[in-house]
C-alpha cells in the first residue's frame, strides 16, 4: 500500500495534460468518490502500526499535490481557451505598409505639364550630362563671358566641354536644331548646380521650361500665355507682374511675379509686404539663339520661360526649406497623400 502511494504521488508531480478533459479524467481517477485517495484512505486501517504515520503522511502529500495540479492545470488551459475565443482575429491579415503617395515635386510638374498641354505644349526631353554648345554656347553665353556665372556650374574635370546640365533650356536647342517650326514645347527635368545645400538652394532641383517658335510670335502671345498658366495654377483671380531682367538666351527679358498666393496681393510676411511672388524667368528668344539652333531669325520669333519646380510646389504647399524634398521623411511626405 505505501508503495502504491508514493508511486501515485511520483505520478502527480509528473502529470502532463494535452487537454482540460484529460485534466478531468485524472482529477476523477485520483480525487473522485471512487477514486484511488478515497481507497487508499480506507486502506488505512490495514496498514501495519510502524508504517502508519508515513503512510498518513504520503496520503496527505497526494492530495494536496492532486488538488494543487488540477487547479493549476484547469487554470492553464482557461487562460490558453480565453485567448483564442476573444473578439481579436488572428486569422486576419496584418496591416499592410502604409500605401505610398506621389512626391510633391512630380505632383507639381504633372500640374504644370497638364497645363500646357492644353494648350497645345508637347514635351520634350533631354540629356542630364550635356556639353557646353546645349548649356551655354548655343543660348548666346559665349566662353568666358561673365554671364555663364549666373549658373553655378558643375564642370567634369578631365573634360571641360562636359557639364550637368544648369537648366533645361539645353533641352530646347536639341529641339530647335532637331524640327522646323511651329515648335510649342515644355521640357521638364532636373537640373543641377554648384551649390551649397541651405533651406534655400540646392545642388539640384527641377525644372519646367517652354518654347513656343512661330511667325509673327509677339511679347503679348507671351505675356497672355504665362497669364493663363498663373490663373490655372493658382486660381482665376491671379494677377501676374513682369519686370525687365537679363538672361543672355532672350531679348527683352523679364521676372514674372505672381499676386501673393497667401494675402491675394494685400501685402504679408510671405510675399515680403511687396504682394507679388516671384516664379519665373521669361524673354523673346534672342535672334542669335534662333539662328545657332538653324531656324531663321527673319522669318520666325518666340518666347521662352523657366520656373523651379520646388518653388512651385513651395508656393502651393507651403514647404519653406527645399531639404525636405530629398530627405525620404515619411512625416513629410505622407502629407501629400491627398494631393494625389
Ligand atoms: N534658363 C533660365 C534659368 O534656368 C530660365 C529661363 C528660361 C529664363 C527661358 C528665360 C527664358 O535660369
Amino acid at each position: 500500500m505505501l508503495s502504491k502511494a508514493k508511486e501515485l504521488l511520483e505520478e502527480t508531480m509528473a502529470f502532463k495534460a494535452k487537454s482540460l478533459e484529460e485534466v478531468e479524467s485524472f482529477r476523477i481517477k485520483l480525487l473522485g468518490n471512487k477514486g484511488e485517495l478515497k481507497k487508499l484512505f480506507a486502506e488505512f486501517r490495514n496498514v501495519a502500526v510502524e508504517e502508519k504515520k508515513e503512510f498518513g503522511s504520503i496520503l496527505n502529500q497526494l492530495k494536496e499535490k492532486a488538488q494543487e495540479k488540477v487547479e493549476q492545470l484547469k487554470a492553464e488551459f482557461n487562460s490558453s481557451q480565453e485567448k483564442t475565443t476573444s473578439n481579436e482575429d488572428y486569422t486576419r491579415p496584418t496591416n499592410l505598409n502604409g500605401i505610398g503617395s506621389r512626391h510633391p515635386i512630380p505632383i507639381i510638374k504633372n500640374e504644370i505639364i497638364d497645363i500646357f498641354n492644353r494648350i497645345g505644349f508637347q514635351i520634350s526631353e533631354g540629356p542630364e550630362i550635356e556639353d557646353d554648345w546645349h548649356n551655354f554656347s548655343a543660348l548666346n553665353f559665349p566662353p568666358e563671358h561673365p554671364a555663364r556665372d549666373m549658373q553655378d556650374t558643375f564642370f567634369v574635370e578631365k573634360d571641360p566641354d562636359i557639364t550637368l546640365r544648369t537648366h533645361t533650356s539645353s533641352v530646347q536647342v536639341r529641339v530647335m536644331e532637331n524640327s522646323t517650326p511651329p515648335i510649342r514645347t515644355i521640357s521638364p527635368g532636373r537640373v543641377y548646380r554648384n551649390e551649397a545645400i541651405s533651406a534655400r538652394a540646392h545642388c539640384f532641383f527641377h525644372q519646367v521650361e517652354g518654347l513656343y517658335i512661330d511667325k509673327n510670335v509677339s511679347f503679348a502671345d507671351l505675356r497672355q500665355t504665362l497669364l493663363y498658366f498663373a490663373q490655372e495654377m493658382f486660381g482665376k483671380e491671379t494677377k501676374i507682374r513682369l519686370r525687365p531682367s537679363y538672361f543672355p538666351f532672350t531679348e527683352p527679358s523679364a521676372e514674372m511675379d505672381v499676386s501673393c498666393t497667401i494675402c491675394s496681393g494685400k501685402g504679408c510676411n510671405v510675399c515680403k509686404y511687396t504682394g507679388y511672388l516671384e516664379i519665373l524667368g521669361c524673354g523673346m528668344v534672342d535672334p542669335n539663339v534662333l539662328d545657332n539652333c538653324g531656324i531663321d531669325s527673319k522669318v520666325y520669333s518666340g518666347f521662352a520661360f523657366g520656373m523651379g519646380v520646388e518653388r512651385i510646389a513651395q508656393l502651393k504647399f507651403n514647404v519653406n526649406d527645399l531639404r525636405l524634398y530629398s530627405e525620404n521623411d515619411k512625416a513629410f511626405l505622407d502629407q501629400f497623400k491627398s494631393a494625389l
